[in-house]
């Protein structure tokens, strides 16, 4: 936790909140690929100190296999020792990758069953934000799901103190959503025991988009 805090400080931007998510959020976030049968091939992008990541790992199976992207070498070093080494000497065989690096330079195949994306996308300037996007969705298969979240209610309450640029950003986001909202199957769902709370949104990649 203290040492989410002290990166948060350290930059904002690119961490996106204070605290690291709770663990009912890394359950609504991983539900569906808990529930998955057969082997499975994961992405997770901005995992920070890892809630989303023991979630992903106790529900990998044999076959399955799982990259990581995380672009703050501060978080990267934390998630080896404390997670993945450990993970690692319990399950030798299972193939866990931590890239370190930012997700735009990571040198993926594709192909995922499941994106689980921690990236604060209300932070990044749309064209980021829609790069991303559409990065993350040409690396799943089809009818594969990208599962990203936002807090609750942030847009609202950030509407009144920031100028017209601001606003102008909200309404080109929101138009960006909406289009994704159309070419691909989108729900959310909303967990109140997170600080703050959030939706966690799930979006099902359409054949040939
Ligand atoms: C909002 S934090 C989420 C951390 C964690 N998933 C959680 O929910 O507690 C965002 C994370 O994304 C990482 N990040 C930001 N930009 C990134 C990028 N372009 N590529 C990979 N990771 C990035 C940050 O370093 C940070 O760890």
């Amino acid at each position: 936790m203290l040492k989410f805090v002290h990166q948060a400080i350290r930059d904002i931007r690119t961490t996106g909140s204070v605290f690291p998510s709770s663990p009912a959020l890394a359950k609504a976030m991983t539900r569906s690929l808990r529930n998955h049968r057969g082997a499975k091939k994961i992405l997770e992008v901005g995992p920070g100190t890892g809630p989303f990541t023991s979630a992903i790992l106790e529900a990998l199976r044999g076959h399955d296999s799982f990259d990581i992207v995380e672009l703050n070498n501060v978080f990267c070093a934390h998630l080896e020792s404390r997670i993945l080494k450990p993970f690692r000497t319990r399950h030798p065989s299972i193939n866990v990758k931590l890239h370190a690096m930012a997700i735009e330079a990571a040198p993926l195949e594709g192909g995922y069953d499941f994106v689980i994306c921690g990236l604060p996308f209300n932070n990044f300037p749309l064209e980021l934000t829609q790069s991303i996007f559409n990065q993350l969705i040409a690396l799943m298969r089809d009818g594969g799901e990208m599962t990203y979240f936002e807090y609750a209610g942030v847009r609202t309450i950030k509407r009144p103190f920031i100028g017209s640029g601001g606003r102008e950003h909200i309404r080109r986001f929101d138009a960006f959503r909406q289009s994704t909202a159309k070419a691909h199957m989108v729900t959310r769902q909303l967990v109140v025991a997170n600080l703050p709370p959030a939706h966690a949104v799930r979006i099902i990649k359409r054949q040939g988009v």
